[in-house]
Parts: structure tokens; C-alpha cells; sequence
């Protein structure tokens, strides 16, 4: 389970990770035409010469497929159960194709992007909600689930939009961001059921829902995806057709546009879901 290696982390005791700066390792980005690869003896997974697929099919292998497994497995979906993911970025599309895989009788996905909801809704056939266009659509979940979704999985992360008050204590450090995805996952998973945690979330945070999260016997689980454990069951999924996430590409770009590539995946322009930058 490398993304807890003992071995690749100097800085403090997790995996290391490309990209993250020092937090995790320092290793730097993971973006270039070329790039040392510490480890390069573990990490490569080799496709095999006569698998007949293209690059894009097996692209997201590298990161975002395994961990929205990983937030499907992690958390346990089974088959009947109804699965509700918050987010509908790159990893959350793929963790709701993974829900269905799973066997999941119900797939509802929330995001507060319409385009992307849309996305969800035509490529994913789940049911979808804009958080910011359903007056108290906690409750409302609650009750269209009769009482809670077996499984939510965040998707969002600590990037989910801050409140004012959060906006404040995270720029003091006081917050490791914004609570809201986990919060509304608190509050629409049933009791016994489980939270899986994918969205990376900041160090510290204040008002944390514990005590409503233990008096209804919630499970939480959560943690960075070991991505490569899971890289050979999702290639086979993949050159047997049961698994393919190309539909989420929305732009094509060289290298030398990587800057405008960052912009319009971050402001959420030009209906962008992922880009693949070509070297
Ligand atoms: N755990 C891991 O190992 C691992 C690995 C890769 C990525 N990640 C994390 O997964 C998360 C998702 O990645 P992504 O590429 O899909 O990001 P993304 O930013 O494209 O997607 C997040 C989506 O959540 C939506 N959103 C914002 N607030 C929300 C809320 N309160 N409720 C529901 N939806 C909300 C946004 O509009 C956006 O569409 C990120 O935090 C990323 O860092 C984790």
C-alpha cells in the first residue's frame, strides 16, 4: 500500500507524492516533458505490447482512476446500496461509474457546477443535484433516501466553497480549509452507514462534526489513494471494455499551454472536466 510507504517521505511520515512541494516528500511537479522518477523501479506498470489501446484509455490509470475506485472500495459499496457522491470533477465522474460497477442500486451526485452535473447525468446516468439551486437539500436527500445514503463519498474536498466565516480562519490558519462537502456528507449518510473521504482536506479544523458523526454510529474512512496497488485490476477492467473514463477529456492541449490549461480547469471555463496535455 505505497501511499503510506515508510521509505519515500523524508519530510514527515506519509507516502511521497510528485507535486505536493515539500509536504509530501518534495518531490517537484509531475508536469514536464521530462522528469526524474524516484522509485523508478516500483512505480512503472507495463502495458503490455499487444494490448491494442490508446494512450487516453490507459492515461488516467496513473492517478485519478484508481483513487476513485479506491473511494468506492474503500468505503465498501456493495451491491443495493445507494451511493451518493459529492462532486462531479474528473474523480468524482469516475467514482460514480465505479458505484454502478460495484453494484450500487442508487448513484446520486452533487456539484454546484451545472455543465458538470449534466456531464454526470448523460455520461454516468445518475441522478443529479446542484447544491446552490435545492433549498436544504440535506434534508431533502434524507428524505429521498428514506433516511441517508449508504455510502457517501466526498469527491470535493477542502476546496469546496468556503463560507465567509471559513474564508477568514483559513486565511488565518485556523481552518484547513472549507468543511462544507464533509459536512453535507455528515448530514445525509444514514445511520451505520460510511463516509469515504477522497478529497484532499488541510491539517487542522474547528467545529468538526464529531459528536454527530458518533451518536449515529458513523464509519468514517479516508486517506490517499495507494493507486498503484490497484493499477493491474483496473487495466483489466480496462482491455475488457468494463471500464473506460475517456468521456471526462474535454480539451486536448500541447504542453506549451499548460498555463491556460490550469486557468480554465481552476475557473471551471470552457465547460472544462480534464484536460490532457500532449508533450
Ligand atoms: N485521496 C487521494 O489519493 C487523491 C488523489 C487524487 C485526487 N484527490 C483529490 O480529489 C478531489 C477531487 O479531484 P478533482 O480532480 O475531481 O477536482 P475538481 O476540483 O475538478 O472537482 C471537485 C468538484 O467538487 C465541486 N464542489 C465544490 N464544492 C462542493 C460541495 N460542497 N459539494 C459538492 N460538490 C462540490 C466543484 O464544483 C468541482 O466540480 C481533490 O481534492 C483532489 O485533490 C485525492
Amino acid at each position: 500500500m505505497e501511499s503510506q510507504c515508510d521509505k519515500s517521505n523524508d519530510v514527515k511520515d506519509t507516502g511521497g507524492y510528485l507535486g505536493y512541494s515539500d509536504t509530501y516528500g518534495g518531490y517537484m511537479g509531475g508536469q514536464a516533458e521530462l522528469l526524474r522518477v524516484p522509485y523508478g523501479n516500483f512505480v512503472p506498470f507495463v502495458v503490455p505490447e499487444d494490448a491494442e489501446l490508446e494512450d487516453e484509455q490507459i492515461l488516467f490509470l496513473s492517478d485519478i482512476m484508481p483513487t476513485a475506485y479506491w473511494g468506492v472500495d474503500n468505503g465498501g459499496v456493495k451491491k443495493g446500496d445507494t451511493v451518493v457522491v459529492l462532486g462531479c470533477g474528473p474523480v468524482g465522474l469516475l467514482a460514480q461509474k465505479f458505484a454502478w460497477k460495484k453494484g450500487a442500486k442508487r448513484v446520486i451526485a452533487i456539484d454546484h457546477v451545472d455543465y458538470r452535473l449534466k456531464h454526470a447525468k448523460k455520461c454516468n446516468h445518475v441522478e443529479t443535484y446542484n447544491f446552490e439551486a435545492v433549498d436544504d437539500l440535506d434534508q431533502y436527500l434524507l428524505e429521498l433516501t428514506k433516511g441517508g445514503a449508504d455510502v457517501v463519498i466526498d469527491c470535493v474536498g477542502l476546496e469546496a466553497k468556503r463560507t465567509p466565516i471559513e474564508k477568514v480562519e483559513t486565511t488565518l490558519k485556523l481552518q484547513g480549509g472549507s468543511l462544507g462537502a464533509f459536512n453535507m456528507a455528515a448530514n445525509i449518510v444514514r445511520k451505520f452507514g460510511t463516509i469515504s473521504v477522497v478529497g484532499v482536506y488541510g491539517l487542522t479544523y474547528n467545529m468538526f462534526p464529531f459528536g454527530h458523526l458518533f451518536e449515529r454510529n458513523i464509519t468514517l474512512k479516508m486517506g490517499l489513494a495507494p493507486v498503484i496497488h490497484y493499477m493491474p485490476k483496473l487495466f483489466e477492467w480496462i482491455q475488457s471494455g468494463e471500464m473506460d473514463a475517456t468521456d471526462i477529456i474535454t480539451h486536448r492541449l500541447p504542453i506549451t499551454e499548460v498555463a491556460h490549461a490550469y486557468q480554465i480547469f481552476d475557473n471551471k471555463d470552457d465547460q472544462c472536466i480534464k484536460v490532457v496535455l500532449k508533450p
